[in-house]
């Protein structure tokens, strides 16, 4: 597998600036027309579309190596695991990880914290510790650490930001102490694009003793994350917002951690030895993963990689950032049209949620579903934040490395159009 899909990926010369309507090509869905319109899909936060190599490299697979892993003699069990392991080896490239065992696969983000909840917060977290969470996170990097706080008779802290999701730095310096334990923090907001200052909030953690893992669904798959400079403890993500397949993601940790821990699933495996009435562990990264593995959708992974780092992982950020910060221009210079999050030069990335006059989100995804444009409306998974901005729902638009200026100025056809149709304006 490894050798015949690199080759396929997106040729090293699409460097930055990034030509989006050249890459869009890459993806077969974008052909297509949606509702007699040529499909807008600015959905990407919810998940990404997938190019041709990572489609090509599933079905590869499944036709010519299919089999289990880590536990055959033969050919295509050998083959298999070989693939398996070389995307493990991709991804912690890709992050820059020390080590590729410190690269666990997991089902997603919200698979992969509920893991760290169990296997770390178990063990770590103990009555009247505190764990610092911010008003902003998602309810995957939220639900977890209250219900590990139940268990374990812990207190959840939440450091305090302002409408835009920005982290007062001096205020979670003030709030960290010998009984905060865990920082866990969004790198990139769902909601509002916001980028967490997380470099800066791991030196504090670390001056405190504190662990800081990192949500990385929003920011993995639009910017340069390196593990290594950024020296956070643990970062969660997925593949499938970051062009690869459902049900794959990552849960990295630094060894010493992961090698500290209490594996999360059990099974087979992820054991050394077993007897009756107990079991040892295997190593990293094999005692996180028990089960049969997503084999295919971590070789699908891998493969999706390789084609964000020919593109090149600054020029996707560039591209991000360009993108959100001219749909926050021009969609604030719309009579009624509120945006939530960073200024269009603030630290934000291509995730911008806005409401429309009191109309209600869903309505205004409806008139732009008639135009072709996807877009996501609703609470985002992110009930206190609304409950924060005021509002039940916002309606929200998110780029990936295929759209286009042009794709923006539709949108903003399409919420005109919205108004116009609901006599807002
Ligand atoms: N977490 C994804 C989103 O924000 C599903 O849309």
């Amino acid at each position: 597998m490894s050798t015949s899909t690199r080759g396929a990926v997106a040729p090293a010369d699409r460097a930055a600036p990034l030509d989006a309507v050249a890459l869009r090509r890459d993806f077969p869905i974008l052909t297509q027309e949606v509702r007699g319109k040529p499909l807008i899909y600015l959905d990407n936060a919810a998940t990404s579309q997938k190019p041709r190599v990572v489609i090509d490299a599933l079905r590869e697979y499944y036709e010519t190596t299919n089999a289990n892993i880590h536990r055959g003699i033969h050919y295509l069990s050998e083959k298999g695991t070989a693939a398996y392991e070389d995307a493990r080896v991709r991804v912690a490239r890709f992050i820059n990880a020390a080590q590729p065992h410190e690269v666990i696969f997991t089902r997603g983000t919200t698979d992969g914290i509920n893991m760290l909840a169990r296997a770390w917060g178990d063990e770590n977290i103990a009555a009247d510790d505190e764990i610092l969470l911010t008003e902003v996170e998602h309810h995957s990097n939220l639900v977890p650490w209250q219900a590990l706080a139940k268990r374990r008779g812990a207190r959840l802290r939440f450091i305090p930001t302002d409408d835009a999701g920005v982290i007062d730095l001096d205020t979670y310096g003030g709030m960290l102490g010998p009984q905060t334990k865990l920082v866990a923090v969004h790198h990139v907001s769902n909601v509002l694009g916001v980028i967490a200052p997380v470099a800066e909030m791991a030196r504090l953690a670390h001056e405190h003793g504190a662990v800081i893992a990192v949500d990385g669904a929003q920011s993995a798959p639009h910017m340069p994350v390196d593990v290594q400079a950024l020296d956070v403890d643990f970062l969660t993500f997925s593949g499938h917002k970051m062009a690869g397949p459902t049900g794959i993601g990552i849960l990295y940790g630094k060894e010493a951690l992961l090698d500290a821990m209490e594996p999360a699933h059990f099974g087979g495996s992820m054991i050394r030895m077993v007897e009756l009435e107990s079991s040892t562990w295997a190593d990293l990264p094999d005692k996180f993963e028990g089960g049969t593995p997503n084999i295919a959708g971590a070789i699908g992974l891998g493969v999706a990689v390789d084609y964000l780092e020919h593109v090149g992982m600054d020029a996707i950020n560039a591209h991000a950032r360009q993108l959100g910060s001219y749909a926050v221009n021009v969609l604030s210079d719309m009579p009624g049209v509120s945006v939530h999050g960073p200024e269009a030069d603030g630290e934000r990335g291509g995730v911008v949620s806005f409401t429309v006059h009191d109309l209600h989100p869903h309505d205004v995804g409806t008139v732009l579903d008639g135009e072709g444009i996807a877009i996501r409306a609703g609470h985002h998974c992110a009930q206190p934040l609304m409950r924060k901005l005021g509002v039940h729902a916002t309606a929200r638009a998110s780029v990936y490395l295929y759209n286009t200026t042009d794709e923006i100025d539709r949108l903003v056809e399409g919420v005109d159009k919205a108004q116009r149709f609901f006599g807002t304006i």
